[in-house]
């Protein structure tokens, strides 16, 4: 690996699994001009991340000021091959299949005997610990966890996860590639299961749930209640500015003593989530926490877009991308 930072154009970056994550990143990586090469199984999968990709390279020039030249020049630097063997002139690969340590070790071993030995392979997984996936690796310092989040190509988010055997230059390359993405990385200190974000989400999903099973408020109620506390000033602060901004710890710590014993601290998913999981609950999908009719799923998803991208805006004049 050279320390050397290439021109978007000259980097060529590998996205495997085009679904609903791998699609945005697709987007996001076109949108700021580098070569991709977009691969799935499925070819069902292709022709909506194709769709996905034009209405989302629209969303960057509307909401972003990209050069509305964007429109045709993306589709010169965008590849869809039929196997493995054509990732050969990769510099850079994110995988974004489905959530299984097995499956994706596979696709490491098949990707592995294409590509250099020093080029990155990156896993957008949600939380499989990274030092569990690269173990099987013939190169494990060039992978490490690249977590994005959904609408890929409009949030500043992206936390990067190194194992135990990760490189700095590995890091370094992905922090590089981050920021000409328009990111905001942040690089743990260390490998957790479910990393920054998802931990501090399934530990609020689990005593959501518990508060829906011990009759204290109904789904509806909870998320009301929620959006109009944490949606108000999750997008100016974390948890811990938060606490500053309303009393500190020293009054948290008073209010917080007596509840910690009530909270759900179970190592087992709560009923109602298993319960739902083995119905194959797919949210939006076949609602069956919320109903949707195809046009409410439509405008739910159209509003969350349009939120992403308000949120990004106001982002952007708190904290300057230039100062971050
Ligand atoms: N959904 C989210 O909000 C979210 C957020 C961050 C990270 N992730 C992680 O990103 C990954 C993908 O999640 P998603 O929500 O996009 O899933 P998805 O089911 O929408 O997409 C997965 C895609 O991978 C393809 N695929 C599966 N196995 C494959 C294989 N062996 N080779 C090539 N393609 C294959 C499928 O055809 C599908 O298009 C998962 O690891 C998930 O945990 C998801």
């Amino acid at each position: 690996m050279s320390n050397k930072v290439p021109s978007t154009s000259e980097t060529t970056v590998a996205v495997v699994g085009l679904g609903l994550l791998g699609r945005g990143i697709a987007t996001c990586l076109l949108g700021n001009g580098f070569r991709v090469i977009g691969y799935d199984r499925s070819s069902e999968s292709h022709a909506v991340a194709r769709r996905y990709i034009e209405q989302g390279i629209g969303e960057l020039i509307e909401h972003a000021n990209f050069d509305p030249s964007l429109k045709q020049t993306w589709k010169d630097r965008y590849q869809e091959p039929q196997c493995f063997d054509d990732f050969q002139p990769c510099d850079f690969v994110i995988e974004s299949i489905v959530e299984d340590a097995q499956i994706k070790q596979e696709v490491y071993e098949q990707i592995e005997k294409v590509i250099g030995p020093a080029v990155p392979i990156a896993s957008n997984t949600s939380a499989i610990p990274i030092t569990q996936l690269q173990k099987t690796c013939k190169h494990p310092e060039r992978f490490l966890g690249m977590h994005w989040a959904e609408p890929a190509h409009a949030t500043r988010f992206l936390e990067l996860i190194r194992g135990p055997q990760t490189s700095d230059e590995t890091v370094e390359v992905a922090v590089s590639l981050a920021r000409r993405c328009g990111k905001d990385p942040v690089v743990l200190a260390k490998d957790s299961p479910g990393f920054i974000v998802n931990r501090l989400a399934y530990a609020m999903y689990r005593e959501a749930l518990q508060l829906v099973e011990e009759g204290v408020a109904d789904v509806e109620t909870i998320d009301r209640s929620f959006r109009n506390a944490c949606g108000l000033w999750a997008t100016m602060c974390g948890p811990f500015r938060w606490m500053d901004l309303t009393g500190g710890p020293a009054l948290y710590a008073k209010a917080m003593k007596p509840v910690l014993p009530t909270l759900n601290n179970a190592t087992e998913l709560p009923e109602t989530m298993r319960r739902l999981a083995e119905n194959n609950a797919q949210g939006i999908r076949n609602g069956q926490v919320y109903d949707y009719t195809p046009e409410q799923a439509e405008q739910a998803e159209a509003l969350f877009r349009k939120h992403a991208w308000n949120v990004r805006r106001l982002m952007d004049e708190y904290f300057p991308p230039e100062e971050l």
